[in-house]
């Protein structure tokens, strides 16, 4: 290990799999997180020792100017890449302990993912792209089970569509039931309103602030303030580091720490 904080957690971890009473009420849990790419002069610190907590249940944004880490900072929570060094902990387990094979599990099951880009096969209709990841974990996915979480998105009645059949706002919304078929502990967006216009981006945002209210844990980048004001927390990186938080955040709160944020001295 790295990090000497982390020595305790550690000590703990067997497989990967810390006791309850570490990370109880923790969905992630970051120490002294870096993440550099290339080597010498040439080398690029994109996470300069990040530490933080986000709750579980929560709802966290995560902003900064282009290339200060946001989206290295979610693949790694994500276990899509691995930190040069430090740790992540998600649900509980030490990512950087575990093989290749059960991160991989581990990402597959545990975690869910939403991007700009919808990514649905576009052979496949709504209902066959959210059953995808039960299938995928060898699962006979549930019938009753994937029309469930259409049903969340307000799309059971689009379950026989392609997605060239559906709007940019439902496709969304098949891939946000297609990340939460497997109950991750973790819904990660990477700008996952970003290709959509103000009015379908709030209906996806709502949907995302309602499962949050009902105990999911999202972890979401965007460069909009409106859309990060549905959050509880929004994080502020710049040059690979937290360089602030805000609470309980309203848009014009969020776009003056922005403005402060990208005329600051690195
Ligand atoms: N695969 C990579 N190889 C080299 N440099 C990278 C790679 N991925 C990201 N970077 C660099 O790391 C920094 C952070 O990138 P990134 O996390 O994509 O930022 P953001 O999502 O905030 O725009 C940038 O300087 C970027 O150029
Ligand atoms: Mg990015």
């Amino acid at each position: 290990m790295n990090d000497m904080t982390n020595t305790a957690a550690h000590d703990n971890a067997r497989d990967g799999i810390l006791t309850k009473d570490v990370t109880k009420d923790v969905a992630v849990r970051l120490r002294s997180l870096t993440r550099s790419y290339g080597k010498g002069a040439a080398a690029v610190t994109a996470l300069d020792r990040v530490t933080l907590d986000i709750p579980k249940g929560t709802f966290t944004a995560v902003m900064g100017p282009s290339g200060s880490g946001k989206s290295t900072l979610l693949q790694c929570t994500a276990g899509l890449d691995r930190p040069t060094s430090g740790t992540v902990l998600l649900g509980g387990r030490d990512l950087t302990s575990l093989s290749e094979n059960k991160l991989t599990l581990l990402r597959r099951e545990r975690v869910g993912f939403v991007f700009q880009a919808f990514n649905l096969l576009p052979s496949l209709t709504a209902e066959q792209n959210v059953a995808l990841p039960l299938r995928l974990a060898g699962r006979r996915p549930k019938r009753g089970a994937v029309l469930d979480v259409l049903e969340r998105v307000g799309l059971r009645d689009r379950a026989g569509h392609r997605p060239s059949e559906l709007s940019g706002g439902q496709q969304q919304r098949v891939a946000l039931a297609r990340a939460l078929v497997t109950r991750p502990d973790v819904l990660f967006g990477d700008e996952p309103t970003g290709a959509l216009d103000s009015r379908t981006g709030q209906e996806v945002l709502a949907l995302l602030r309602g499962m949050v209210d009902g105990g999911q844990t999202v972890i979401m980048v965007t460069h909009d303030p409106m859309a990060a004001s549905y959050a509880d927390r929004v994080l502020f990186l710049a040059d690979g580091r937290v360089r602030g938080a805000l609470d309980s955040p309203t848009a014009d709160r969020i776009a003056e720490r922005m403005t402060a944020l990208a005329v600051a001295p690195c």
